[in-house]
């Protein structure tokens, strides 16, 4: 399956059980599109599944009750992964990759960085795009080498910001 066929299929399955602003929210499909680009480059200096990356961008806020405080947010989207992987949606990833999958859904909030590569691609992913609500990425609080490089910080920042030298 093509990665954009695999994108297809899990906006297929997110749109209808997303609850707050799909398209304009800092936590909807431009923060996934954002977590899934970071999330393919860093992948392939680690040689983690870029599908496992690309159901974490699109899964890990999806069952967000709120944009603010939702502790237990990554722990409802691993569940919510866990019925795609019973409905034969996920079927991309081996059985470990798919507990990495859950496993870093579920602990992706609480700034941990030290796991797994797919773990720690997953969540540095995510990490990245934090610019988009003003915090620029630390290295110190990233966890692959890819992510903490200076110039992958600044391109982030720029594209979360969507202002050209917004992360100068
Ligand atoms: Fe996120």
């Amino acid at each position: 399956m093509s990665e954009s066929t695999l994108i297809r299929k899990a906006l297929a399955v997110v749109r209808p059980v997303f609850r707050l602003d799909l398209r304009d929210g800092i936590h909807g499909v431009s923060h996934w599109s954002r977590v899934w680009f970071h999330g393919r480059r860093i992948a392939a200096t680690m040689q983690v599944n870029p599908s496992l990356v690309a159901w974490f961008a699109y899964l890990h806020d999806s069952q967000r009750h709120n944009d603010g405080r939702d502790p237990l947010h990554g722990h409802r989207a691993a569940d919510f992964a866990a019925r795609l992987r019973r409905e034969r949606v996920i079927v991309e990833l081996s059985g470990s990759e798919f507990e990495h999958l859950c496993e870093a859904m579920r602990l992706h909030s609480d700034g941990h960085t030290e796991s797994e590569p797919a773990i720690r691609a997953c969540w540095d992913a995510d990490r990245l795009d934090l610019y988009r609500v003003g915090i620029r990425p630390l290295p110190r609080l990233l966890c692959t080498d890819a992510a903490r490089h200076p110039l992958t910080i600044r391109q982030a920042c720029r594209l979360a910001s969507g202002l050209r030298r917004a992360g100068d």
